[in-house]
């Protein structure tokens, strides 16, 4: 597996997201839920909105534009419009950085 860095732990409060482009991923949405941290495509699989810039219900993101929504733990669809599936991230934190574990 490689490691991507995302942002540091501090870059994102509690119950916000933050929006992170880096070289080699798509543009990434980083959750902290109560001081865990997930991540997914930032990008709505319905069409062209940014899931940063969407809302936050427990553990699920509603997307700004038509209030599709996403398990943000998994990325599967769980309101409609959304059908398919965003893909979700698998974390580690060190050192107070928080990297996306990536297929090379
Ligand atoms: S663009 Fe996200 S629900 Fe339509």
């Amino acid at each position: 597996m490689e490691k991507i860095l995302l942002c540091r732990v501090d870059d994102v409060y509690a119950g916000e997201i933050l929006r992170v482009e880096t070289d080699g991923l798509p543009p990434v949405a980083v959750y902290n839920l109560d001081g865990a941290f997930f991540a997914t495509d930032d990008t709505c699989s319905h069409s062209q909105a940014w899931l940063s810039q969407g809302f936050i219900d427990g553990d699920i993101i509603e997307c700004p534009l038509h209030g599709g929504c996403f398990e943000i733990k998994t990325g599967q669809p769980v309101e409609p419009p959304c059908t398919e599936p965003i893909r979700s991230y698998d974390l580690v934190v060190e050192d107070g950085a928080i990297y996306a574990l990536v297929e090379p």
